[in-house]
């Protein structure tokens, strides 16, 4: 049994309807730091809105070049796709893109490391803030091609993206403390946590962990389970499809479950 593979759909709309009729409002937490968090970041993310990166979203969607595109994340086979089927399936979403470039406004992030860039639409969200600088890391030669294009398109020059294995790779990012990481590529239990840990070497107490897909499948809820449990870990949100992890030892460690 390979506890990494994806739930079924079913399976997941159930554990949706669990978190939905489960998870806190701002009402209910009595936690300042979370209930800044509601106001400031789920409930402002139209201030992180970029109509020049969905423009170049819409164009992937409708791109019909086809390329090989290597899935580090499925075990490095290659597959022949559409540029529109990669953005339809792997790009995060809207309104999660503006979540997570909120999130970077309102701590101020300014060193952003992202592992799996895809096309690079998150990326960009990333970059159109003010004073910071990403770094993106991405297997696949040919997605990393058009998400450079994208950037170059809008005029984002403070990007470095570096192309490969993030096993060999992360040992290649600039050494500087990431203010915010975002790990959105091998949704699976043991390169999870090795990432988490290899990279907590590179934070501060004020980097802002956010995981993407945490409940993705077994493999990847128990590696959500065992984040949260370790001693660096303070707050963590749960938003469902992305988690959040805050280590200020400031803080006092709570699990919240959060209603986007
Ligand atoms: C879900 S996509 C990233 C989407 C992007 N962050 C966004 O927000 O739109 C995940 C990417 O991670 C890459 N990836 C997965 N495992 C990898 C690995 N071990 N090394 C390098 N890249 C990997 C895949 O090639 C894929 O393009």
């Amino acid at each position: 049994l390979n506890k990494d593979k994806p739930y079924s759909r079913i399976r997941i709309a159930w554990k949706y309807l669990k978190y939905y009729f489960g998870a806190a409002s701002k009402h209910k937490v009595h936690s300042p730091f979370v209930y800044d968090f509601f106001v400031e970041v789920i409930g402002k993310t139209r201030a992180s809105r970029n109509k020049g990166v969905e423009q170049e979203r819409a164009r992937l969607l409708r791109s019909k070049q086809v390329i090989d595109f290597k899935d580090y994340g499925k075990n490095g086979n290659v597959f022949r796709k559409t540029v529109s089927e990669i953005a339809k399936k792997s790009l995060k979403k809207r309104a999660h893109a503006r979540l997570i470039t909120q999130t970077a406004k309102f701590y101020e992030a300014e060193n952003i490391l992202e592992l799996g860039t895809s096309l690079g639409i998150t990326t960009a969200y990333l970059a159109g803030l003010k004073n910071t600088k990403v770094v993106t890391l991405e297997g696949d030669e040919n997605v990393s091609q058009i998400a450079k294009g994208i950037w170059g398109q809008l005029g984002y020059e403070n990007v470095i993206s570096l192309v490969g294995d993030f096993d060999s790779n992360l040992d290649n990012i600039p050494d500087v403390q990431y203010d915010m990481i975002f790990i959105d590529g091998n949704h699976k239990y043991e390169p999870t946590l090795r990432y988490f840990k290899e990279l907590l070497k590179k934070s501060t107490e004020k980097t802002i962990f956010i995981f993407d897909d945490i409940h993705y499948g077994k493999g990847m809820e128990n590696a959500w389970a065992e984040i949260k449990k370790m001693p660096e870990v303070t707050i963590t949100l749960d938003l469902f499809f992305l988690g959040y992890v805050f280590i200020d030892p400031t803080l006092t460690k709570q699990d919240f479950i959060l209603k986007l």
